[in-house]
């Protein structure tokens, strides 16, 4: 069976039939959508009268929780004195603000000369970079240099551009003829390790496959045609948050400085503090090229993205005597950058970036007895971006078939116990392997982890009765 006739099932008796008289194009015509009308802190209320503690956050996105009042009083403010202003003829204090702050706030490559493209997500900021990017060889006079480079079983996004570095099998699988083969090395991924290795013995050997394919020594030869290297410091949608072993990311940057190709990091899942730190690459002390985000960045209140670039690669731009040939009419959004501004006060005011790591202890804590759970194979992540993955085998972590979309089975009994989760498939293969992320907003309480982890052990026995 091809990854993307995989058939999508619904086990929610309440989500069988799509209501006719929506006028909406949904996500899937097999399901219905329960009708979120109110959110508040950590939960979500539908118009049927229930409530959903909200344990992935929204994919990521709410990072300051639902229904904060401030935030929309500086949307308001800002709609009030300029709703709109294109970049083509304008720029704006708002954006401005913005830009600085996140800059301030970045790897010590960006002081001093750092810009920021803001753009409406996650798959502008990808498409920005790789054009960018592109643009930035043909000034260099290197017009040879177009690939970027990425791993297998990635997501950046769901444009053309996007997908076509993203590594994630089935959802590249039905857009395969539209799309450019690049170039996809190993994934960094200990519990289902490509190299059938264990660290540190393995020696990074996922992080030297980046070298062996720039060396010309790997099944294409990519050495004079390799622009940049892509990835995310911690797999999200599609690892079910697999942190890299220390060591990892440094090594990559290495290869990627040695063979003169850029380094972007794709922090558009674990940016703005999601694992702890304002970027993932913070950890470990990297300094990429570029740094992609969105998401969490306006917590949810705007639609906004942004790619921050080093100050050596926006310096090569200021020297030239081109202009970058891209850009979006909502591109700098003012109400969108009022609204990342004010997350950003109230993140400060709160100090909720320390508060990922507390929270996260309290998580980690509260899910720990579903770990002897026969299915559980590991639960892992960083800060407040986890997953746990569910395997048929424990002992020789083998996965469930596709077909039995494990994970989806468990998000609904989840939902149908009150907590909304996150579940993404094909970790080990592209198809096979199933995992749930959770990824609440940083106000998450002790008790509402206790919900999140009793839910999860509810669902796990109706999905698995013994
Ligand atoms: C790592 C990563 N990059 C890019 C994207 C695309 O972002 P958006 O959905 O905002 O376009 C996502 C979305 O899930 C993501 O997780």
């Amino acid at each position: 069976m091809r990854p993307w006739s995989v058939p999508r099932l619904c086990y929610n008796p309440s989500e069988t039939s799509m209501p006719n008289h929506s006028a909406l194009f949904p996500r899937d015509f097999h399901k219905s959508f329960p009708v979120a009308v109110r959110g508040q802190g950590s939960w979500i209320f539908t118009s049927d009268g229930r409530k959903f503690l909200d344990a992935h956050g929204q994919a990521a996105v709410v990072n300051i929780g639902h229904g904060v009042p401030e935030i929309g009083r500086a949307m308001a403010a800002q709609a009030s004195q300029i709703a709109f202003a294109q970049t083509s003829q304008f720029h704006t204090p708002v954006a401005e603000k913005l830009a600085a702050r996140l800059l301030a706030l970045a790897p010590p490559n960006f002081q001093n000369g750092g810009r920021v493209y803001f753009t409406s997500g996650g798959s502008e900021a990808t498409e920005t970079a790789i054009k960018l990017v592109r643009q930035y060889y043909l000034d260099k006079g290197l017009s040879e240099r177009y690939r970027i480079i990425s791993r297998r079983q990635s997501y950046h996004g769901s444009t053309l551009g996007a997908m076509t570095v993203s590594g994630n099998l089935m959802r590249r699988a039905p857009y395969q003829p539209m799309l450019a083969e690049w170039g996809h090395i190993a994934p960094c991924f200990c519990y289902h390790c490509p190299f059938e290795r264990t660290f540190p013995d393995c020696h990074l050997a996922c992080a030297d496959d980046l070298e062996t394919f720039l060396s010309g020594n790997g099944a294409s030869c990519a050495a004079n045609t390799a622009a940049a290297f892509i990835f995310e410091p911690v797999v999200g949608a599609t690892l079910g948050a697999a942190v890299p072993p220390e060591g990892y990311a440094a090594r990559i940057a290495d290869i990627c400085r040695r063979h003169g190709i850029l380094l972007i990091a794709d922090e558009v899942m674990t940016g703005i503090g999601r694992t702890g730190k304002l970027f993932a690459v913070q950890h470990w002390g990297v300094e990429p090229d570029i740094i992609l985000t969105g998401k969490g960045i306006a917590s949810g209140y705007a639609p906004l993205g942004a790619v921050l670039v080093a100050a050596n690669v926006a310096e090569a731009f200021e020297r030239s005597p081109r202009v970058f040939q891209h850009g979006f009419t909502y591109q700098s959004h003012p109400i969108s950058a009022a609204a990342a501004n004010a997350v950003l006060d109230y993140i400060e005011a709160h100090n909720l970036f320390a508060r990922v790591s507390t929270a996260s202890e309290a998580l980690r804590a509260a899910l720990a007895p579903l770990a002897s759970h026969p299915h559980v194979g590991e639960i892992r992540g960083l800060g407040l971006l986890l997953g746990i993955e569910f395997v048929r085998d424990k002992l020789t972590r083998a996965p469930f078939e596709p077909s039995q979309a494990m994970g989806e089975k468990i998000r609904a009994a989840a939902m149908e116990e009150g907590v909304l989760t996150y579940p993404t498939q094909g970790c080990v293969d592209g198809a096979r392997g199933d995992e749930i992320l959770l990824a609440p907003p940083f106000i998450i309480t002790p008790e509402e982890s206790a919900l999140i982890s009793s839910a999860l052990a509810s669902a796990l026995a109706k999905v698995f009765p013994s």
